[in-house]
């Protein structure tokens, strides 16, 4: 019998010398978005340098969700579970851009999956939700995020309200995955929703429920029968877990979901071993009478001043003023819109915090003047 051996020529794993010397000069020679568009005529996820995705499939793994799955382009390098992409969309000529969290962890088919809720009057979501067809293509960020589950944990204790199920998702699905041997400390999944047709992968938490005894599946609902039936009832407290049967003890908490809700629990859980937690709604502008209610800010590199409002993230407030600063999450996760400030002062959005030292990075999304200010933008 015949036989053709593949591995007759060893494969050549590392590019040759011309290869090395050439490829610099190369990416300093050729104009990105010229060499974008040549071989997006080939194919519409071949970039020079950008991580493009196509979407391979959609379903709808609860009302208003929808879960895309994409085939990324090779300049997307991997994530962990618990992180999360910047998803770009071009929509009626405007690039979007939102923040959304892996639900799967990698798999060796290389595909990621995200699941988006439907938010009313929402940019991205609705365009995701409504008008994503197979084969559309996206743009990805590097992945970003730190949220894991803890190494060292006695008791993981997951606790999420409406699309935060995401990230936790997949740290779930990771500890899962997991041989019976690795899967030590017992984990609980708390996740809140309005109603049973909003909770996203039910059936499978349910199911993982009834085969590890490890794991523990607690839904809430909030708008509907479950016992108790009322959305107050329901509020995460303390009194709440325990009639649940969730035991916080030297549990290792990971949360995630609107701003309010994080805040709730980090008071409700401060005596855990550990909290890590990710908002998913931007921190609210508290209006200030005592500063002044606008500053001139100066962006030293596109030599523009501007007056801008003291009452709005500096990120909203160059926006309003018909700027696009890069952006991603808006909520001081990705990153992606520090700048150096190298005159003034700006408050911390998060904890209030004041800062004016020069030279510092500042996050536009989660941070306001409080003076005239100096940008490098
Ligand atoms: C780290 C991170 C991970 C996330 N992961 C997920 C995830 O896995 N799944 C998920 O579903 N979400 C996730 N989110 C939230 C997501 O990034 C978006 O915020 C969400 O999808 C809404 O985006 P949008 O473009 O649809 O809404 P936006 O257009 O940003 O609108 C948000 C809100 O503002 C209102 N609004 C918009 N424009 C106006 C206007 N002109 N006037 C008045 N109101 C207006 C909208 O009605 C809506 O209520 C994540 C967020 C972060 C920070
Ligand atoms: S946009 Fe992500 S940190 Fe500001």
């Amino acid at each position: 019998m015949n036989s053709v051996s593949l591995s007759a020529k060893p494969r050549r794993t590392r590019p040759s010398w011309w290869m090395r010397k050439a490829l610099p000069w190369l990416h300093a020679a050729v104009d990105p978005s010229t060499a974008d568009f040549w071989l997006q005529r080939i194919n519409p996820t071949w970039s020079w340098q950008r991580s493009l995705a196509r979407i391979v499939s959609i379903s709808h793994p609860a009302q208003g969700y929808v879960s895309v799955v994409l085939r990324p382009n090779k300049h997307f390098r991997g994530f962990k579970a618990g992180q999360h992409t910047n998803l770009s969309a071009i929509i009626h000529g405007r690039r979007i851009t939102r923040s959304y969290s892996f639900t799967q962890p990698p798999g060796a088919d290389g595909l990621l999956h995200l699941t988006v809720r439907h938010v009313e009057g929402g940019v991205l979501s609705s365009h995701l939700c409504q008008h994503a067809r197979v084969g559309d293509v996206l743009e990805l960020s590097r992945p970003f995020g730190n949220m894991r589950l803890a190494a060292d944990a006695q008791r993981h204790l997951l606790l999420a309200a409406g699309s935060g199920i995401t990230p936790l998702a997949a740290l779930l699905r990771e500890w899962a995955k997991q041989p019976a041997s690795a899967r030590t400390a017992p984990l609980t999944l708390v996740y809140w929703a309005r109603t049973q047709a909003e909770l996203c992968f039910a059936a499978e938490f349910q199911a993982l429920a009834a085969s590890q005894p490890l794991f523990q599946f607690v839904p809430v609902l909030t708008h509907e029968a479950n016992g108790q039936a009322c959305a107050e009832h329901n509020q995460l407290s303390p009194e709440l877990l325990t009639s649940l049967g969730v035991n916080t003890e030297d549990a290792d908490v990971r949360t995630c979901g609107p701003s309010g809700f994080v805040q709730a629990v980090h008071s409700v859980c401060s005596k855990t071993r550990s909290v890590e937690a990710e908002g998913f709604t931007p921190p609210v502008v508290q209006a200030d009478a005592q500063g002044p209610a606008s500053v001139q800010v100066e962006l030293r590199r596109s030599r523009k001043k501007l007056e801008l409002s003291t009452n709005l993230s500096l990120l909203e407030a160059l926006e309003q003023a018909g700027l696009q600063p890069k952006h991603g999450c808006r909520m001081g996760v990705c990153h992606t819109c520090v700048c150096v400030r190298h005159d003034g002062t700006t408050q911390n959005l998060h904890d209030g915090s004041l800062d004016a030292e020069m030279g510092r990075e500042v996050r536009l999304c989660v941070s306001r003047a409080r003076t005239d200010l100096t940008l490098d933008l």
